[in-house]
């Protein structure tokens, strides 16, 4: 196995002799590319934005963003990396740098103040930039930082089809976001010879087995689900690693330390997303961007889970076996889940076995999985049930922790409501379906009488508790207003 290894700008280097739990973050800085900012340290600020070489959902390559404080830098064993220095154009014989047609846009318009978010800023904008289906509106002005008048932007997306969530990761501070919005909005499309919108036309790197050890502590990324699991079995003190969002968290805040992490986000068999005619199979190592992506408004009810779960900078690297895995009550993706029926499929040495999630939690942070077998997929039925409403409420509408989260996906057939599924987040220990409402929907008329029963029950459901977030009695009146929502929105759209 070849000593680990990180191409940073076109640089290739060696991580050692940086410790397992270093974070790309740290790495960098350490090296003298201090334009990778340090905020919060949690995924919450996004001034550590760096770009990754990834696998492509248009193109064999995408440059994602992520947060570089929560990765840890061994994970990227192998991995091109490029941070706000290295999208500037080097000069050469004493030439000065040229900007990146992002960094220029920021600059001339006014987008930097204090200048600490603007590198996150500009990487999370530059990922934007190369999004290979980024398309301009057409009849749209591109000179117009507005653009909202006379094209099919919007205030969310720009005339130059930049999608403005791509910057929900990153805070500012003190310039204000109306002249990064502008900025966003102005840039162009990358020009034919520009190095790292042909460098999306190859394959990104292999992912590499890694095998990474400081005194007593290892990095260990296995190259198959085979290996993976033996090495769960062997080392009971393991920590699985996927995404490294909560990891990152847990390192950076809370001063955890572990032995031995094992890394499964780059394993094949965790990375496929299959359709057949009873199900989707989404393997639990896709992040949520790619999900996203590749369903692509296919299930309705994720699709509108998608924008309101953490911000794009966490959903490019988070995934649902690491969201499940974690067991968070709070969680976005599990009442999703839930109320799609989904099951979930664990793997250790011995073989696999499928677990309705109504099955799978078992207490607060617990589970039904045995120590050693790790979450290789989600599987979901189909078909569908057509109506379907995803409610979460916190207090800010992007990247914040739900008080209470609410998932329908109801079949009502001639006016009956024939099947009800309700999954519930935030009223409990562990995420949870609301029987008692779905019993007090199902057999009835999709009807103002039978909601407001209904209700009633929902209200009922679970045991919230009083927090810094929300009261009990809060999260409950919110449960009973979600479903009348739902159906306000059902009899709309019945009457226009
Ligand atoms: Fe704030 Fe990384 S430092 S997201
Ligand atoms: Fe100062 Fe954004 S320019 S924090």
């Amino acid at each position: 196995m070849l000593a680990a290894r990180i191409t940073v700008n076109g640089k290739e280097s060696p991580i050692s002799p940086a410790a397992p739990h270093t974070t790309v973050l740290d790495f960098l800085r350490e090296r003298g590319l201090t334009g990778t900012k340090e905020g919060c340290a949690e995924g919450e600020c996004g001034a550590c934005s760096v770009l990754v070489a990834r696998p492509g959902v248009d193109k064999p390559t995408d440059w994602v963003a992520v947060n570089a404080c929560l990765v840890p830098v061994a994970a990227l064993d192998g991995q091109e990396v490029i941070t706000s220095e290295g999208l500037a154009t080097a000069g050469g014989s004493g030439a000065p740098a040229a900007l990146h047609p992002v960094q220029e846009e920021m600059a001339v318009r006014g987008g930097s103040q204090c200048g600490y978010c603007t590198p996150g800023f500009i990487c999370s904008m530059a990922s934007e930039y190369y999004r290979p289906d980024r398309c301009a509106h057409p009849e749209s002005d591109t000179d117009s930082p507005d653009g909202s008048e006379g094209s099919d932007a919007d205030a969310e997306h720009g005339p130059n089809g930049f999608d403005l969530h791509a910057l929900s990761g990153n805070l500012c501070r003190c310039t204000g976001y109306r002249p990064i919005r502008d900025a966003a909005f102005a840039v162009g499309m990358p020009t034919e010879n520009d190095p790292l919108a042909q460098r999306r036309e190859q394959s990104p790197p292999e992912p590499v087995a890694t095998r990474y050890t400081r005194d007593d502590s290892a990095f260990l990324r296995p190259g198959t689900l085979a290996d993976a699991l033996r090495l769960l079995r062997e080392r009971s003190d393991a920590v699985v690693v996927a995404g490294s969002t909560d990891w990152g968290v847990e390192v950076n805040i809370r001063s955890r330390r572990a032995n031995c992490v094992v890394a499964v986000d780059r394993l094949p068999e965790l990375r496929q997303l299959r359709t057949e005619s009873d199900h989707i199979e989404i393997g639990a190592a896709q992040t949520l961007t790619e999900i996203e992506r590749r369903l692509d408004g296919s299930v309705p009810l994720l699709a509108e889970l998608f924008p309101q779960f953490a911000s794009r900078l966490i959903r490019n690297s988070a995934t649902l076996g690491g969201n499940l895995g974690t067991g968070s009550p709070i969680g976005d993706s599990p009442p999703v889940l839930l109320a799609l029926e989904a099951s979930v499929l664990l793997a250790d040495a011995d073989g696999e076995r499928e677990v309705p999630l109504s099955d799978y939690f078992t207490g607060y942070r617990q589970s039904v999985r045995r120590p050693g077998e790790l979450i290789r997929a989600v599987r979901i039925p189909l078909p569908l049930s057509p109506v379907t409403a995803f409610h979460k409420i916190a207090k800010r509408r992007f990247d914040d922790i739900s008080s209470v989260a609410v998932a329908f996906a109801l079949d009502i057939e001639g006016g009956i409501v024939r099947k009800a599924r309700i999954g519930l987040g935030g009223v409990a220990a562990t995420p949870i379906r609301a029987l008692a409402a779905e019993a007090a929907l199902e057999g009835k008329p999709w009807a103002t009488e039978t909601v407001e029963v209904a209700s009633q029950v929902l209200r009922a459901q679970g045991t919230p508790m009083d927090d810094h977030r929300a009261s009990a009695g809060y999260r409950s009146a919110m449960l009973g207003q979600s479903l009348l929502k739902l159906y306000a929105r059902t009899t709309e759209a019945v009457s226009s």
